[in-house]
């Protein structure tokens, strides 16, 4: 019969040719202690019932059961550039810190762009907000800041956080996502969701990449000057390339 292995199926094989450990060398559980047999519980007799004090059997389903990662509950979906930011401006009259330090200066930046409520496997293409953070590294260490496609944000009070992501994801009995019975009930009930609500259904809400849309830090949060005066500013990034929607395409 002819070969018709391919590299693929002998992944396995050569895995363990490359990886193969000395006889002496047993497989462990997961605190390290030597695994003797691993191919059956341990029972009372050949059909007795099976032991509580085999914690070989005992570790397995432990460590099966919790195999998994969960998804991250909102901003599951992303994407990654690497960059630079770089001063255009001098804004050292409102801030002590070094990356703003002097005009031309440059620093490394890494950028997680993101969905907010899809989840893995969700089409980029869905309505929904953007995340956009940020991590700077800067000569006074890692900075991370995040963001989102839109200046401002749908609650004020964290304490409504899980219910808002709630109505964002699939009904829980249902499992239909969206739900706009549950969606407009918080958003109704809800006065401060309205501006960020409305921005959500114009076009911002479906930018045709991430490249075309603008980011902002949406919080408000402090400078702090040399002198030690701090003022408050807010971060918006805006995107050279003009804001280009999904729909235009279409
Ligand atoms: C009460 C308000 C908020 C709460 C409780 C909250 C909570 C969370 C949580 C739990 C995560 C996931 C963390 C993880 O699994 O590692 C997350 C991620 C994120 N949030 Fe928020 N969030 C809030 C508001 C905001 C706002 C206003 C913005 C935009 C400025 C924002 C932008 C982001 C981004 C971009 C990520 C993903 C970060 C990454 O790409 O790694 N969030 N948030």
């Amino acid at each position: 019969m002819p070969n018709t292995r391919g590299p693929a199926d002998n992944q396995l094989l050569e895995y363990v040719a490359k990886n193969k450990k000395p006889e002496t060398e047993s497989a462990t559980t997961t605190t390290g202690q030597p695994i003797v047999y691993k191919d059956a519980s341990l029972t009372v007799g050949p059909k007795g019932p099976i032991l509580f004090q085999d914690y070989v059997l005992y570790d397995e389903l432990a460590h099966f059961s919790r195999e998994r990662i969960p998804e991250r509950v909102v901003h599951a979906k992303g994407a990654g550039a690497f960059g630079y930011f770089e001063v255009t401006h001098d804004i050292t009259k409102y801030t002590a810190a070094k990356v703003f330090s002097q005009i031309g200066k440059k620093t490394p930046i890494a950028v997680r762009f993101s969905q907010v409520a899809g989840e893995m496997g969700y089409p980029d293409t869905v309505r929904d907000l953007r995340g956009f953070a940020i991590k700077f590294y800067t000569e006074d260490g890692i900075w991370d800041l995040v963001g989102n496609n839109t200046p401002i944000f749908f609650i004020r009070d964290t304490v409504l956080f899980p219910s808002f992501i709630h109505i964002l994801k699939r009904n829980p009995t249902t499992h239909i996502r969206p739900d706009y019975d549950m969606f407009w009930d918080f958003i109704s009930l809800r006065p401060e969701t309205t501006h960020q609500t409305v921005m959500f259904f114009t076009d911002r809400g479906i930018p045709d990449g991430y490249r075309y849309m603008h980011g902002y830090g949406s919080n408000t949060f402090a400078f702090v000057n040399a002198e030690g005066k701090f003022y408050y500013c807010k971060f918006h990034y805006l995107t050279d390339q003009g804001l280009l929607i999904f729909s235009q395409f279409f």
